[in-house]
């Protein structure tokens, strides 16, 4: 629909930015915290782990007074479960704690609404080697450690997401690093540890409900619609099957409390049906989410896929389709662009993806990740010209608004990522931030801040409540 008039942002509408801890903090065995699957997970050939990051552990003061100087009006970070829980479970590590309770009222102190993510891809180790997802106890600890959050900063944090890109650790938890390498049926068990990552989001949901009545909770998974290759009909159920396996059966799950029946049927098919306890469907059906966050970075398109072709690769990260024969195969959008990363870029896919899911689910939607992943160049006099990143912000943004005029209750827009960190596989080098971090993949420089072009044309619409765009 091209619309005459296009309404404005909403008044309060919460113009953030995001992070998570391990990206970004450093500081990896600092301060009693225990070591979480990333830390131990090994990293591509090339690029920096993450025991340093941007050092926000260090200088968490003055990165909140740039973001305070941007004009944020939300910064949705992550907790690292490892910091409360150097075990996961057991005695919770006072530092920890201390270090959040800082952090939250730094940003209130400055006006800035905290969103906090629980778990961001950094599940404890010691949990892990324990079986981690896959045994039910972790289900346990789960609930244990939000009850702790929410005991600690409940008073203070009014927005809570539970799990970050859920989906995404299990289709694409290899190149993220969260899977454990020694599973012997890989897909069956993550379908199983996708359960029980359900079922703790759902006494997550049920628990900030009890103990914090005026507070908000939500999912946030990585969705983005797909597309058939063709109008072709075999095409469109392709594009079906996989809208269902990659987005539907996260969001039905949280907040219908239901499998997605496609979905389900692909799991028969597969033989990778996750075992179902009595008692279990009624735990997810008694969590409403208040509204659903989501992270988008691209559409996606497949194609049809004949049972005995080859379709699946064993590559791809969270943007690449892998492709399951016999269910969809990736197919290259010739109608987009692509960033240096081999991401195709879709504005407009942005706002079909806000579309939908507000039309499926009828909740409040705050987009938790949104950005360009590039190579900036530091200049002379400190200047980064990343005109690039906010053009694609730009055009993002725009579509957010005509999704909003289209009916969408959108509450906000967190860009990824208000600050320079190391990306999940490619290094510090793919650089989102707004605020540029002097260092490289293994000389740490002096870890100074420097603001990009972004920074302050960010700051301009937030100003303006993104009233020129
Ligand atoms: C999302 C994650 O998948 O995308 C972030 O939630 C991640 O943690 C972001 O950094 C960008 O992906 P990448 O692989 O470029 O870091």
């Amino acid at each position: 629909m091209e619309h005459q008039n296009v309404k404005p942002f909403p008044k309060n509408f919460f113009w953030g930015a995001s992070t998570s801890a391990y990206q970004v903090e450093g500081a990896w065995n600092e301060d009693g915290k225990g070591p979480s699957v990333i830390d131990v997970g090994h990293h591509p050939e090339g690029v920096t782990d993450f025991k340093v990051a941007s050092d926000h552990y260090h200088r968490y003061k003055e990165d909140v007074a740039l973001l305070a100087e941007m004009g944020l009006k939300a910064y949705r970070f992550s907790i690292a479960w490892t910091r409360i829980y150097p075990n996961g479970t057991g005695e919770a590590n006072p530092k920890g704690i201390e270090f959040y309770n800082s952090l939250i009222n730094e940003l209130k102190e400055k006006g800035i609404e905290p969103i906090v993510t629980m778990y961001h891809f950094d599940l404890p180790y010691a949990l892990q080697q324990k079986g981690g997802w896959s045994n039910r106890e972790t289900v346990d600890a789960f609930e244990n450690y939000a009850k702790t959050l929410f005991t600690h900063f409940g008073d203070r944090v009014k927005y809570w997401l539970t799990i970050n890109e859920q989906n995404m650790m299990i289709l694409h938890g290899t190149a993220i690093g969260t899977v454990d390498l020694h599973l012997e049926n890989p897909e069956k068990e993550l379908y199983q540890q996708n359960h029980h990552m359900l079922l703790a989001q759902a006494k997550a949901i049920k628990l900030c409900h009890e103990m914090l009545p005026d507070a908000k909770i939500g999912p946030a998974p990585n969705i983005c619609y797909i597309y058939p290759a063709s109008s072709r009909p075999e095409d469109v159920l392709a594009a079906q099957n996989f809208n269902s396996i990659r987005n539907w059966l996260y969001l039905d799950a949280a907040c219908f409390g239901r499998y997605n029946s496609v979905a389900w049927s692909y799991f028969e098919e597969k033989g990778y049906t996750p075992a179902i306890q009595e008692g279990d469907m009624e735990i997810l059906a008694s969590a409403k989410p208040d509204f659903i966050a989501f992270n988008y970075y691209t559409s996606m398109t497949v194609a049809h896929s004949n049972k005995d072709g080859n379709d699946r690769h064993s590559t791809g990260d969270q943007q690449i389709v892998i492709g399951d024969s016999g269910v969809y195969k990736g197919h290259t959008n010739e109608h987009l662009r692509k960033t240096e990363f081999g991401w195709e870029i879709d504005p407009v896919g942005f706002r079909i993806t806000l579309r939908e899911i507000y039309d499926r689910y009828h909740l409040p939607l705050l987009v938790t990740e949104n950005g360009l992943g590039a190579f900036d160049k530091l200049e002379e006099g400190d200047v980064i010209n990343d005109d690039y990143r906010i053009d694609f912000l730009r055009e993002h943004i725009k579509q957010a608004q005509l999704a909003i005029t289209d009916g969408v209750d959108l509450i906000g827009y967190c860009p990824w990522s208000a600050i320079d960190l190391v990306s999940t596989h490619q290094g510090i080098s793919k650089r989102y931030g707004f605020i540029y971090v002097n260092r490289d993949e293994f000389d740490l420089k002096d870890l100074r801040r420097i603001r990009k072009k972004s920074f302050y044309w960010y700051q301009k619409i937030i100003q303006t409540n993104g009233e020129n765009l």
